[in-house]
């Protein structure tokens, strides 16, 4: 293709053909562009019918007719930025790290644009085209391309979490707009952190209590709870009222309801906490029933395996809302130990939203809350209580290559039960599809995309649709692939809730609502294959593998 001389009568914006995800493999469709990379950021605009795709200087548009716009950095720039010292043929490029939908259909892109972090608007008519507003994206993108970060638009409006500084040394967590509020510049707030995930919950919705909506944020930090001599990390949740304005003369312009808790995702036998590396959250209904799945790490390398836990957002609010503070306290002349508060607290509750019982005591926004209030948490935003994992342990623990991302789908099964479908990107670059049947953890299958050790960076579910992204190419699979087994067999016992044997189809199919148990076989929580036709006869055998005998045989786990 002739990209240049597309790039020369386009100018800054380019449309350019190709085959969309042509090159088909393990069930994958592949994408990438030749002397692209890094295909690390991605928004689904299903309104559009199209997966928005940052990369390393582009942005693609993928549906049947690909669109692309170049957004790389000028030669004044690059040189800039190896002056400052970085390496000028990777650091100093623009690596799109936003994408955001913002109410007008447009979109909110950023990028890192060789240590000047820039922000656009962009929109998708017949091509894709940068408005070339070039805000300053200073706090909403990182400086450098290798620092993790995490950003949510909630109503128009850009929620961020990532470093301010060129440095990556200020770390914050900051609401643009023109009520711009952000974290205290302290370690007590924020100790050199690794952000990882952020979630806007609607709690504000017919809320009882007159609550507001929330801004979750997941992070791993420095510990400062341990009596350790050596640096520990461990992992967090913080969370922000959404109509936090701060305060009046104590955290002006900063956020008066900043709170933060520990993680715990328990594996036995590890003295050192686990790190959270992703984090996905499925409501079933209303907020209340919202559950946060993260996978982990182990904060040593040397140690090959993952864990994933559940978080109901009902334990985190109850740690915010009803646990005990921590505080600073100097033992000898310098060394600051933390230890759980029991002083008193004041009234409204250091770091709850204005809900109803603020307004009764005539407190309608954070700027009118005591000064007394605003001091506790300015100076004591950590909580003493963990919050715990539901069922107090993982759901899943696995040796083998490292987790990286998570997202969970809801599958609905013949019998129309509902089941949450884990489907885990690794370091080496495959996906795991595992599912939870009452406490037993089944993984369904494992899937080699990448080539080994090109990690999974980036996870998004559409309804039928799974995307993968990596540095190298973006992968987009079917979430229900019940073709690739073949015999009843295989189908059934792969305990696969998207699948069931179709006995008039003689095929395994996917599950959809016109089925009837009469003519479709499945069993989720055991396995059973004996309805399927002409099996002969299945035993277990002592080391729990199923031996079968007859036409359709197979062994199993
Ligand atoms: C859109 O891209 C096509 C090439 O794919 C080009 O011919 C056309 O002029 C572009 N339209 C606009 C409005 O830029
Ligand atoms: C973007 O355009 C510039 C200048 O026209 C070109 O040098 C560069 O290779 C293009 N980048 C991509 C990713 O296509
Ligand atoms: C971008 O991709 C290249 C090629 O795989 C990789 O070497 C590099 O580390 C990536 N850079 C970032 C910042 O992710
Ligand atoms: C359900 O699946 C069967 C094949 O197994 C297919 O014939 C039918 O059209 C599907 N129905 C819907 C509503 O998708
Ligand atoms: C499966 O069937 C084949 C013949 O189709 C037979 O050779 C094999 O021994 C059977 N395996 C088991 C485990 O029963």
């Amino acid at each position: 293709m002739e990209h240049n001389s597309f790039f020369k009568q386009c100018l800054i914006v380019l449309c350019v053909s190709f085959p969309f995800l042509a090159n088909v493999r393990n069930g994958g469709r592949f994408f990438h562009e030749k002397g692209v990379w890094n295909y690390t950021t991605m928004l689904l605009r299903e309104d559009l019918n199209m997966l928005i795709l940052g990369a390393r200087e582009a942005i693609f548009a993928l549906n049947l007719d690909d669109i692309t716009v170049n957004w790389s950095v000028t030669n004044n720039e690059q040189t800039d930025c190896s002056y400052k010292g970085k390496d000028a043929t990777n650091d100093c490029k623009n690596y799109i790290r936003i994408l955001h939908k913002i109410n007008d259909g447009r979109m909110y892109v950023c990028g890192t644009k060789a240590f000047i972090p820039t922000c656009d608007y962009m929109v998708s008519l017949i091509n894709l085209t940068l408005e070339g507003k070039q805000e300053d994206g200073k706090g909403k993108c990182p400086f450098d391309p290798s620092q993790r970060h995490t950003s949510e638009m909630v109503d128009g409006v850009l929620y961020s979490a990532t470093s301010f500084n060129f440095m990556g040394s200020e770390p914050v967590m900051m609401r643009s707009s023109e009520e711009s509020i952000r974290t205290e510049i302290s370690s007590t707030w924020l100790n050199e952190p690794n952000f990882i995930h952020m979630a806007h919950i609607r709690e504000g919705e017919s809320n009882p209590e007159g609550d507001d909506d929330k801004i979750y944020l997941f992070f791993s930090e420095t510990a400062v709870e341990y009596d350790s001599y050596t640096k520990m990390d461990v992992s967090r949740v913080a969370r922000v009222c959404k109509g936090d304005l701060g305060g009046q003369r104590t955290l002006q312009k900063k956020w008066t309801s900043f709170l933060k808790a520990r993680l715990d995702c328990p594996v036995p036998n590890k003295n050192l906490p686990l790190l959270v590396q992703d984090v996905f959250h499925l409501c079933p209904s209303d907020w209340s029933t919202c559950v946060f799945y993260a996978v982990f790490t182990p904060q040593l390398d040397s140690s090959q395996y993952s864990a994933v836990c559940a978080y109901k957002i009902e334990d985190i609010k109850s740690v915010f809302s009803k646990g005990k503070f921590m505080a600073p306290v100097t033992i000898e002349t310098s060394f600051v130990k933390w230890v759980m508060y029991s002083g008193d607290v004041p009234d409204p509750r250091p770091g709850a939203c204005i809900d109803n019982h603020a307004r009764e005591m005539g407190i309608t926004k954070s700027l009118e809350l005591p000064d007394k209030t605003l001091q506790f948490i300015r100076d004591k935003p950590l909580m003493d209580q963990a919050v715990k994992a539901l069922g107090e342990k993982p759901l899943l623990v696995k040796r083998g290559a490292a987790f990286t991302r998570i997202v969970v789908a809801t599958a609905t099964a013949l019998d129309g039960t509902s089941h949450q479908v884990m489907f885990i990107g690794t370091k080496s670059g495959s996906v795991l599809k595992a599912v939870n049947y009452g406490g037993e953890m089944v993984i369904m299958e494992e899937i080699q995309l990448f080539e080994p050790s090109e990690p999974v960076k980036i996870l998004r579910l559409s309804n039928t649709k799974l995307y993968v992204g990596s540095d190298v190419s973006v992968a987009q699979l079917s979430i229900s692939e019940c073709g690739r087994y073949h015999t009843c067999l295989d189908c059934v016992l792969a305990r696969d809730p998207y699948c069931g044997w179709d006995l008039n189809a003689d095929q395994c199919s996917t599950i959809n609502s016109t089925h009837r148990t009469s003519t479709v076989i499945q069993s989720l929580s055991y396995g059973d294959a004996s309805q399927c036709p002409q099996i002969g006869t299945c035993i277990i055998s002592l080391n729990l593998q199923t031996v079968c005998s007859g036409r359709n045989n197979k062994s199993n786990i």
